[in-house]
Parts: C-alpha cells; structure tokens; sequence
C-alpha cells in the first residue's frame, strides 16, 4: 500500500465518513488500485544490502493489510496508532495482562460483555490481581469510580459504553478523570459505540478496544479485534511485543474484509442506529415491555449518552418483556429478526441474553437484546410488535 503526501494532506480536511468511505484514499504505488490490495504473504524480502523493502519482514508483526485497517480505525478514533487481533477478546484480554502484575487493583463495570467479565474474574484471582467490579452506570457511576480507585495500586479502570446488555452508560470523562488521578491508565471497550458516535479518547481515555467482529466489520463474516492508543508510549509498545510474541493476530483475508467493512460504517450504523432509535420509541409507547435504549429519555444515561454519543445512541437496545417466559415466547415468535447471538451486523438479531450467560450472571431473566440490522424499519416494528402482541401481557 502507498499513498502520496498530498493523499495524507487532504486526510486532515474531511470528516471521518469520508476518510472511511475512501479507505484514507489511498493508491497502490505499483498499480494504481483504490482498494487497499490483500497482502497474503507471510514473509517480506529485503535488498542486497539487507534493509527491509516495505519496513516488515513477516506477517505476525507487520502485514500491509493489517496496516491499512489499522491506519483507518486510528483516524477514524483520531488515536495515534491501532493494532488487529485475532478477535475482540484477544484485543481485550492483552490489555490486561501486559498492564497488570500480582498486587494491582484493577477497577471495571458489573454490567459489561461477560466474556471478558468471567475471563477478567478468573485472570485476577489466578494471579493475585484484586478486581473491583463495580456499577458504573450514569448518573451514580461516576461516584462510583471515583470511590473505587486506590492511588498507586490501580493500575487500569476498563469501562465499557454503552454497555452489554442493559446499554449502561458511563461518563468516560469523569471515568478518565478518577483514573488519572489514581496514576491508572483509562480504557474504553466502545464496540458498541463505535467511532461514528463516539470517539473516547476526545474525553481523556488512554486506550481504546475494539470487537471488530461487530460494527466496524459489519456483515458477521469476520472475528477480529482491535486496540488504538492515543499515544505510542511504553504500555503501547509493550502491547506491540506481546501481540507479536503471543501471535494472536487476523488472517490477511479478515483485515481486508475489515477494510472494507469499515468503508460504509458510517452508512450502516447512522442507519441502524436511526431505526433503533424508531423502534425503542414505538415499542415504549405499547405499555407493555420496557424498552433499554440510551436514546429514550427514560433510560437512566440519556444524558450522559447525549453528551457524550454525538450524532445518535446506536443500534443496541434491550427489552424487558416481564417474565423469562414471556420473553422467551417473544423470541420464538418473531419472523424477521434472526434468533442468534452477537450484534453489528446488517441483519437484526435477537438473543435471549440470560440463557447463554453463565448461572451468576446479573442479566436479567427476562430481557432479549436486539441488534437492529438495514432491513425495513417497518418489517422490523411489525415484527416484534406482532410477537409481543401475540403473547399474553402477565408482567
Ligand atoms: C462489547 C464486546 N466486547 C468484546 C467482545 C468480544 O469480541 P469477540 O467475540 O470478537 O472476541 C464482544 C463480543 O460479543 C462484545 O460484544
């Protein structure tokens, strides 16, 4: 991949949607190809006098098309630099492990992914690392954080927002705030959010995670992950070793589907997020389910979320249908949405979320979480609302 200096000049001048839709509008040197070309080789020659031809030598640390993605998403975040993973828990998991050592304290949220929950949980309590989950959501959460860190033993406040599967927001500047306090870097899992609605590092995070499974690819046919940094410092580079010594990288294929994921985020998730927004509204207003949404007025983090999510609240939403059995015949009776777990791609999907969480979850029993997809919005609405309908209202 290469691009001229005036590429990268014009890059400072339009908005992330374009440097997405144009893939930082970048040109093969050797071709002339606007679309950032599939590096499949593992291993990269270098010239007589032995310097490297394209500044990589071998796959693992340093695959051209790992670059493209990764020089997109750190515009698109406004960080410094990105790295893939092989997924978003490889991503979330090396954070943890280069920065924490026996003795640490370690602050994150109750209501988070609970596969990095149950892994986080199980990683401290095999390495002596004391782990504070806490509940952060707004408005009391910030309180909470703050409460919660100890200066000099905290060493990373992990926060995700909005955040699975109840879409608690956290306030990321006064969760920014408490961790530099405490001398702890900040962390942000912001699959949800996304870069369209919020770049968290705009509100004093250290280090951004990516699931990139989800929105960023968008079409539920890639398991990658991602990290950003604001700055290439010391945590950075030790992140970089691990990534290149652990190996727990993409294949070429899924960074180049990623790349072309990520050239209509924007699109996708202002429209997904549009219908979301629709939906919780109209599904509000039957009376007969709360609806979880960080867009309606009545979810506890509306206004945190409107300070901090510009442009829309996402395509996430939740909804509590009364009882787990209720719930549970809402789910089997919907026509359009796809009874499947994860979330961000094109197609809506609906989850019972407690019956794939593990026994101790805080999830409640009677909640399905929805991922709003680019179907008809109104195919979407008459779907749940002819399942909800269908089944008997005892809440
Ligand atoms: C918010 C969030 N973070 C992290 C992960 C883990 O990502 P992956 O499945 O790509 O490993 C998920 C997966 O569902 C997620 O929803």
């Amino acid at each position: 991949m290469a691009s001229s200096s005036d590429d990268r000049d014009r890059d400072r001048d339009v908005a992330p949607a374009t440097l997405a839709a144009q893939a930082l509008h970048t040109v093969d040197g050797l071709t002339g190809a606007i679309v950032p070309p599939l590096h499949a080789s593992t291993t990269y020659a270098r010239t007589p006098a032995y310097d490297l031809i394209g500044g990589g030598d071998y796959t693992r640390d340093l695959n051209p098309t790992y670059r493209a993605a990764e020089a997109l998403l750190a515009k698109l975040e406004g960080g410094a630099e990105a790295m893939l993973f092989s997924s978003g828990m490889a991503a979330a998991t090396v954070v943890f492990r280069a920065i924490l050592r026996r003795g640490d304290h370690v602050v994150a949220p109750i209501a988070m992914y609970y596969g990095v929950r149950t892994w986080l949980r199980a990683h401290c309590a095999d390495h002596g690392i004391e782990l504070d989950l806490i509940d952060m959501a707004a408005p009391a959460g910030a309180a909470a954080i703050d409460r919660a860190v100890r200066p000099g033993q905290t060493k990373l406040v992990w926060v995700e927002t909005p955040a699975n599967p109840t879409w608690d927001v956290t306030d990321l500047r006064a969760a920014a705030a408490a961790a530099h306090r405490a001398g702890a870097i900040l962390a942000v899992d912001s699959t949800v959010a996304t870069p369209v609605y919020t770049r968290p590092f705009e509100h004093g995070a250290d280090l951004v995670m990516h699931s990139a499974t989800k929105f960023l690819n968008g079409h539920t046919d890639v398991l990658a992950g991602a990290l950003v940094t604001r700055a290439p410092d010391s945590i950075w580079e030790m992140l970089r070793a691990r990534r290149r010594g652990e190996g727990a990288v993409p294949g070429p294929f899924e960074a180049w589907l990623l790349v072309r994921g990520m050239r209509t985020l924007f699109a996708r998730v202002e429209r997904q997020s549009a219908t979301a927004a629709m939906l919780a509204a109209r599904l509000e207003a039957r009376g007969d389910v709360t609806v979880l949404y960080p867009g309606l007025a009545s979810h506890p983090g509306h206004h945190v979320a409107a300070q901090q999510m510009k442009g829309g609240f996402g395509a996430m939403m939740s909804l509590r249908c009364g009882t787990r059995a209720r719930a549970l015949e809402v789910c089997a009776r919907v026509e359009v949405f796809a009874r499947a777990t994860s979330l961000g791609g094109v197609e809506s999907l609906i989850e019972h979320r407690a019956s794939v969480e593990p026994p101790d979850t805080p999830t409640p029993a009677d909640l399905l979480r929805l991922s709003i997809g680019l179907e008809d919005p109104e195919d979407l609405a008459r779907d749940l609302e002819r399942a909800l309908g269908a089944v008997s209202s005892a809440r």
